[in-house]
């Protein structure tokens, strides 16, 4: 068992009980290198990735639905972005956005190292206005943004996936924080409604799963 009495923040404790938590990260094999040094560096800077828990359901939802194409809105270090791409394959293509250019230059050196950097195509800016400009439909789209922007970026999701695709969310639990019935915080609103759109929209098949944050996966039907 690896010693987590130091825990990094990606591990996020809070929504199921710690121990069962800890137990999942102890049955996680050990990742290669570049994946090791970033989420030792995450921890180190407080960059919030998703974590190697939920880098799997990433990888695995691509596996399990052939995807060949993701757009990602808010990748910061690069870190789920390698999730994503090393499961669409030679021939894949994924898209990382984030408003910081400084994030941006860190991961395409960790993009390098992975040997994956020819199926990523790294944009900087908004990461709403860069999905608005695309033509194509995507097989999943990820959301990781900042929380208030989560209506709209579901909004502008929904009609750049393709039917059977699916729109893929982290962070919505938000710490427990969306069972508030008054929520001050915008961030938690935010989330809630952005839940509400997931569950009443006639066009998506959701489910949450309560893992590490909370990660909501809807097909497109
Ligand atoms: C939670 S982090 C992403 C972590 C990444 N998905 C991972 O797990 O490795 C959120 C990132 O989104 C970026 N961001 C937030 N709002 C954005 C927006 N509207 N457009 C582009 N990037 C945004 C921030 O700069 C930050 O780096």
């Amino acid at each position: 068992m690896p010693d987590l009495t130091e825990k990094p923040r990606w591990m996020m404790q809070g929504i199921t009980s710690e121990p069962v938590e800890e137990y999942i990260y102890s049955l996680l094999p050990p990742r290669d290198e570049v994946l090791t040094e970033m989420e030792a560096a995450a921890a180190k800077r407080n960059v919030p990735i998703v974590g190697p828990a939920v880098g799997r359901i990433l990888h695995q939802l691509a596996l399990i639905s052939g995807a060949k194409t993701v757009f990602e809105m808010g990748s910061a270090i690069g870190y789920s972005t390698i999730w994503w791409a090393r499961a669409v394959g030679e021939g894949g293509r994924v898209i990382y956005t984030d408003g910081d250019r400084k994030n941006a230059d860190e991961a395409r050196g960790y993009f390098e190292r992975a040997g994956v950097a020819d199926r990523i195509a790294v944009k900087v800016g908004d990461a709403l206005e860069i999905l608005s400009e695309q033509k194509q439909e995507f097989d999943i789209i990820f959301c990781d943004l900042d929380k208030e922007d989560y209506p709209r970026a579901f909004r502008l999701a929904l009609p750049r996936l393709r039917k059977g695709g699916l729109l893929v969310a982290d962070n919505v639990l938000w710490s427990g924080k969306v069972a508030e019935k008054n929520p001050t915080e915008a961030s938690t609103k935010a989330i809630q409604e952005f839940n509400r759109l997931l569950y009443s929209s006639p066009d998506l098949f959701p489910v949450i799963l309560p893992i590490r944050d909370g990660v909501a996966v809807a097909v497109k039907k």
